[in-house]
């Protein structure tokens, strides 16, 4: 018979720790990805975006510069920690 405790453990998953939030926004990374290119095709300007599990920004960056003064991105993110960096890092490009 499964407890509810049991129910918990079988959902656990590791969190990308914030610890190593550098390696998610790297050059490299961007080549790979092209976050401006997902963000132009998606995103237009006055949109409202919700970036869940926005980590430290890597797409966060890019869905602010599409949506504009007129917009709004709500980077949501488990980790405190990601919040930080996300804010530090857009505050300090605008
Ligand atoms: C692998 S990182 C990717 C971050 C970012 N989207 C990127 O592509 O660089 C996943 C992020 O999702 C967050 N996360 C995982 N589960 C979550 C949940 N249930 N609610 C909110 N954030 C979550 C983690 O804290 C982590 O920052």
């Amino acid at each position: 018979m499964t407890s509810r405790a049991d129910f918990g453990k079988h959902h656990q998953h590791e969190v990308f720790s914030a610890s190593r939030a550098a390696h998610l926004d790297t050059p490299m990374r961007r080549r790979l990805y092209h976050p401006e290119r997902l963000a132009k095709r998606y995103v237009k300007p006055g949109y409202r975006v919700l970036d869940f599990g926005c980590g430290p920004g890597f797409f966060t960056r890019e869905f602010a510069k599409q949506v504009g003064e007129t917009g709004r991105v709500y980077a949501v993110d488990l980790q405190e920690e990601m919040l930080r960096i996300v804010r530090e890092k857009l505050e300090s490009e605008v």
